[in-house]
């Protein structure tokens, strides 16, 4: 297969930003009363952030009005925003740069498909704000993924047919709606081990073999 582009999630894929979500989550739970921990956190990876909330609320035997929701999703990104302030151009690492660049130099455009509405701070955070064609992220959408959404407006954004787009995946929510954007997907982290997809990246850079 011909790859005409690349739509790289963010969190878990181009960045570790899971361990300022836990925490951020983390502490809404300790005020709700509920346990919370890694395995949860997991099943919120690439899930919006009310999506999210929802899935911490399983645990909670009360009951929110909309409106309190809403407060503590706002608290959970005000924390995780202050957290997301120690990210650097450091946490990039030098692998994903290399890799990025080479992709770039080849011809084969690239583009951010994430949930996240933080993405263009985590991008300018990590140096890497302008470096890719397209941007489409949690602003540019009414339905996060598993929904394709995200992935179609990426391919749209680049003037690229979906089935001659590669995702790049750390989620099975990314897979799922790769899938559903009738794109091909590589899977990484965890998610290579657990589901299936139509590469394998044990590290960053057998992107390379792929393209
Ligand atoms: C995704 C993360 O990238 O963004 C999810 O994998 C997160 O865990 C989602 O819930 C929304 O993030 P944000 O930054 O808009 O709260
Ligand atoms: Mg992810």
């Amino acid at each position: 297969m011909v790859y005409e582009a690349v739509i790289f999630d963010l969190d878990g894929v181009l960045c570790h930003t899971d361990k300022y979500h836990y925490m951020a989550w983390k502490e809404i739970a300790g005020e709700l009363g509920i346990s919370f921990d890694r395995k949860i956190n997991d099943r919120m990876r690439g899930v919006s952030r009310m999506e999210s909330l929802e899935i911490l609320l399983e645990n909670f035997k009360g009951n929110l009005s909309w409106q309190q929701k809403e407060c503590y999703a706002q608290k959970k990104n005000r924390i995780y925003r202050c957290l997301l302030k120690n990210i650097s151009e450091k946490d990039l690492e030098p692998e994903v740069k290399q890799t990025l660049d080479a992709i770039k130099a080849s011809g084969i455009k690239t583009a951010i498909g994430s949930s996240s509405r933080n993405t263009k701070f985590i991008l300018e955070q990590l140096g890497l704000s302008g470096f890719f064609d397209a941007v489409a992220d949690g602003t540019d959408i009414t339905r996060s993924k598993p929904d394709p959404e995200v992935f179609i407006k990426a391919a749209e954004f680049l003037g690229v047919e979906p089935k001659s787009c590669l995702v790049v995946e750390d989620a099975v929510a990314g897979l799922t709606a790769a899938a559903a954007a009738g794109m091909d997907c590589a899977a990484m982290g965890n998610l290579k081990d657990s589901a299936k997809a139509d590469h394998y990246l044990d590290r960053f850079s057998d992107l390379l073999h792929i393209l």
